[in-house]
């Protein structure tokens, strides 16, 4: 049916002779350019009509899952060692072997597995020694994504390379509150494609002195899902890196739900709570339930908003986690989908509706966040331009340089930051020059976004702030820990592309 409607609304637009050009398309003419221009001329002597969504890998659509592979959460990372408040594991990153659909085997890379890698499961008040071999022929360097850490080793930034075959210790204490965050790696140049290539995994932080009376039994009602749109074809090939690649983002139209192609959750007929994680290059989400049920939204990138807010939908942007929990025991029939904002089947949920559990949830004292008043009026300190497509990306009009510290800060001192994101183009497709930011080491609170104060699923603590084009948000910033940080885009490819400076925090 879609098919049709795309072909009909295509063939309306060349009748028109529009040459219209989203904006994405029309800068990104890299890779696809040959065989996509061929298919467009084919049709149509000499128009350049790319809204033409045809490509097996485009933007717009996702394939609907068939539902054939039953997901599971990622194991939990075994301790080596643990001593009173001191836990020590091992991450091995490596390369690997992945069965995405029949029997053929694609190449990925995962810690201490094929693809993705165990939940890091972190006690507040733990310290923790991370022991890290890279085992792959090339550099990386481990980030954990939403972590407050003093910058540079300990935060696996772009300074902290691993070499090949090389073994490092990394130390920590964690403290902050309950959240849900993730790793991956951060080497420049390199991240969108290692990202693209499996290395990510999730981290759970608890405050083991503050239980809360929601889900938490990992795997069973308190489920990780990170969401990956990938290149691959139906005999299970994944375009190698360099053939997916685009300047202004890798998108493509298979979404992997925890590395599963056509994924499947089951759940059990009870209230359960999903940590989502937008783990993709580029592509960014509006997620929804298709029998248009409502949920309970509990938590956003860095830990709890002050209670549950009802929504019907979330946005999710890369690097972007929002916490929600469903009562599957309210879905008539046994089966519900999550879907996106085009009603592409993202995640087929089967629910076994055989007993209901009635477990007490309580989602109204979740946090205590000062409202932000005040604040408001107060003059920005640090004012911060994301602008540019493709290759041009920049802020405040530069480009990462590795030995050039763009700005400083206080240790411990709030500072309120203006963003704003200044691309110029139409976007009048996906919301393409959505630029996700984030800085490293923190997790800020937003202040207000567009001059007005920030929807209630922003009012919790975050990493990551999508803007749009026009769009600005002000958001109070510290940190408490000393440092050379960063602040990107977190389109990856657009952090590959220098769009990303340096912040060193000082005493
Ligand atoms: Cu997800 Cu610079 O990080
Ligand atoms: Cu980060
Ligand atoms: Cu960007």
């Amino acid at each position: 049916m879609k098919f049709y409607i795309i072909t009909f609304l295509v063939m309306m637009l060349l009748l028109a002779g529009c040459n219209y050009q989203n904006g994405r398309e029309a800068q990104d003419h890299s890779n696809h350019e040959d065989h996509e221009s061929k298919k467009i001329y084919e049709n149509n002597d000499d128009r350049r009509d790319r809204n033409n969504d045809d490509d097996d890998d485009d933007d717009g659509d996702a394939i609907d899952s068939k539902g054939k592979n039953t997901i599971k959460a990622p194991p939990k990372i075994e301790p080596d060692s643990k001593k009173g408040k001191h836990v020590t594991y091992s991450l091995n990153i490596q390369n690997g072997k992945t069965k995405f659909d029949g029997n053929t085997e694609v190449k990925t890379m995962g810690y201490n597995g094929d693809i993705l890698g165990p939940t890091l499961d972190l006690k507040k008040g733990q310290k923790v020694t991370m022991n890290i071999k890279n085992n792959l022929d090339e550099k990386t360097t481990v980030h954990w994504h939403g972590l407050d850490v003093p910058g540079g080793k300990a935060d696996g930034g772009p300074h902290a390379f691993i070499d090949p075959g090389e073994e490092t210790k990394v130390e920590f204490t964690v403290n902050q509150e309950d959240a849900t965050l993730w790793y991956h790696p951060h080497p420049h140049g390199k991240t969108a494609e290692q990202v693209y290539n499996g290395l990510a995994g999730f981290i759970y932080i608890t405050d083991p002195n503050k239980k809360k009376d929601l889900p938490q039994d990992y795997g069973e009602n308190d489920i990780p899902l990170v969401f990956q749109d990938r290149p691959i074809d139906s005999s299970g090939n994944m375009k190698s890196y360099s053939d997916a690649h685009k300047d202004n983002g890798m998108y493509a139209n298979t979404v992997l739900v925890n590395g599963k192609k056509d994924p499947v959750l089951k759940v059990k007929n009870e209230k359960v709570r999903l940590r989502l994680l937008n783990g993709s290059n580029a592509r960014d989400y509006q997620f929804k339930l298709d029998n248009n049920q409502s949920f309970e939204q509990i938590a956003s990138d860095g830990g709890y908003l002050n209670k549950g807010v009802s929504k019907k939908s979330v946005d999710i942007a890369p690097a972007e986690r929002e916490e929600i929990i469903v009562d599957f025991s309210k879905v008539q029939g046994n089966k519900v989908n999550i879907v996106n904002d085009e009603n592409d089947i993202i995640l087929p949920i089967e629910i076994d509706k055989s007993n209901e559990n009635k477990k007490t949830v309580n989602t109204n004292d979740l946090n205590n966040l000062q409202s932000t008043e005040g604040e408001l009026d107060k003059k920005p300190d640090k004012k911060i331009t994301m602008e540019g497509m493709g290759k041009d990306v920049s802020i405040n009009g530069k480009k990462f340089d590795h030995n050039r510290i763009d700005f400083t800060q206080k240790v411990g001192e709030t500072e309120i930051w203006e963003i704003e994101n200044k691309s110029e183009h139409e976007s009048t497709n996906h919301n393409n020059m959505l630029h996700p930011f984030h800085v490293h080491g923190t997790q800020f609170r937003v202040i207000s976004k567009n001059g007005k104060s920030p929807d209630t699923s922003l009012q919790g603590r975050k990493d990551t702030i999508a803007l749009r084009p026009g769009e600005k948000a002000k958001i109070a910033v510290k940190f408490n820990h000393e440092g050379t940080y960063m602040l990107h885009c977190h389109i990856l490819e657009h952090e590959d592309n220098g769009m990303m400076l340096n912040v060193r925090a000082k005493k």
